[in-house]
């Protein structure tokens, strides 16, 4: 059995290597149907200090991702398997109890919503000192003066006088900083932010992402940046991995992600970044169709009813990632972005009247609903000549 104890030593012995190693990592939920398969066979190395991006839309499995690697998936039901190693010491089969000695102190996570991670009628300066005494033992007046010095270091005005505000008395952005300063409070090693600005507006968003850089940077933290909006970790991060369906589909520096983009999941995410210079902050195209039923996703690439370049191939044969690049650059796609093959792909489906294809070469508006978009090339494009150019109808 392993104790804080040696925990710790673990900590100190294994200084030079990356604090986290994540190897074929999977959390299946059981339910009457089957398994969902949330996390399936994850793998990711994360080096002292640095930022990982963990993108993907909704449901591909990031936060289940985040929860498994720090032993919060407690729920009855969840099964996680793989491995996973936080500096040196082996995580997955730990108990609630022996993990509760890494929460706060170890790692530590900032969710989504403020509101949901506060409790409503405690002060929040009572909420951190609380979390500051059962961690470190301290005393009440040693408690407040470390809370009040988290409060000013996450940049909360008056600090001294915001300790006695209720959560209701502050604003979206504020009640976000609170979060960040409990989730500093015992000065982790490794910060998880769970989509920490998507419930805040652009403006606040990134005031309060500058502010998890920061404090990555002065504390030499490491950082797991999990978002749907790619746009949210370009130029955050050391890393990028794009998520779906449970997988890692590409994963590399964020330079070279942006530079030679290969996964068309990855290039239909950027090309739905919501433009923030549009007050409605409406997508840019949005992707066709929804993601897949994670107990009976398709066969082959589990991207492949959606993708502008699927193939046969690609519904009979799923994609594993490739080996790393020099730069560490991997994929998993069998007509990777920027090949030959994979334009005569995109021209082939075209020609064929793919609706996703035709939907983000911009001749019909991409829907959600795949059938709906099947008929509205059906009744606009279907009668068109293969490859004639067109405006689609919306
Ligand atoms: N307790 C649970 N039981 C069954 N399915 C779950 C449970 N929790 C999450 N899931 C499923 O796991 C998938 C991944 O969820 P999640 O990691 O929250 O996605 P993301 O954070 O990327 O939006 C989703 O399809 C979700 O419905
Ligand atoms: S393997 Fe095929 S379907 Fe999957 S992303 Fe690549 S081109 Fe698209
Ligand atoms: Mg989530």
């Amino acid at each position: 059995m392993t104790t804080t104890a040696d925990v710790r030593l673990g900590n100190e012995s294994t200084d030079n290597e990356p604090l986290l190693v994540v190897e074929d990592l999977r959390t299946h939920f059981m339910v009457p149907a089957g398994a969902v398969k949330a996390v399936d066979g994850v793998s990711l190395t994360l080096e002292r200090g640095k930022t990982l991006g963990v993108v993907g839309e909704s449901g591909s499995g990031k936060t289940i991702l985040s929860r498994s690697i720090m032993g919060l998936n407690v729920v009855a039901n969840a099964v996680t398997t793989g491995s996973v190693r936080y500096a040196g010491m082996e995580l997955v089969g730990q108990t609630p109890k022996q993990m509760k000695h890494l929460w706060g102190v170890e790692m530590a996570m900032v969710f989504q919503d403020p509101m949901t991670s506060l409790n409503p009628v405690v002060k929040v300066g009572r909420q951190l000192t609380e979390h500051v005494r059962q961690h470190l033992g301290m005393n009440k007046s040693a408690a407040k003066d470390v809370a009040v010095e988290l409060l000013r270091s996450v940049r909360i005005p008056e600090p001294e006088a915001r300790f006695d505000n209720y959560p209701h008395q502050m604003s979206g952005g504020m009640r976000q900083r609170v979060c960040i300063a409990i989730a500093l409070a015992c000065g982790p090693k490794m910060l998880f932010a769970d989509e920490p600005t998507t419930a805040l507006d652009v403006t606040v968003q990134h005031q309060i992402l500058n502010l998890l850089a920061a404090q990555q940077r002065d504390r030499f933290m490491t950082m797991i940046m999990v978002t749907h909006d790619l746009g949210v970790v370009a130029g955050r991060t050391d890393d990028i991995a794009v998520m779906y369906a449970g997988k890692i589909v590409e994963k590399a520096p964020t330079g070279a992600l942006f530079a030679d983009m290969k996964h068309p999941y990855t290039q239909a995410l950027l090309f739905s970044i919501p433009k923030t210079s549009n007050p409605k902050h409406t997508r840019l195209t949005a992707i066709a169709g929804r993601p897949p039923d994670l107990i009976s996703p398709p066969a082959g690439c589990k991207f492949a009813p959606r993708c502008p370049y699927a193939q046969d191939r690609c519904r009979e044969e799923e994609p594993t990632l490739t080996v790393p690049d020099a730069t560490g650059h991997q994929y998993a796609c069998h007509f990777p972005i920027g090949t030959s093959e994979s334009e005569a792909a995109f021209q082939r489906n075209l020609d064929a009247g793919v609706p996703q294809t035709l939907a983000a070469a911009g001749r019909v508006q991409a829907t959600d609903d795949l059938d709906a978009l099947e008929r509205i090339v059906q009744t606009k494009v279907g009668a068109a000549p293969a490859g004639a150019s067109q405006e689609g109808g919306h």
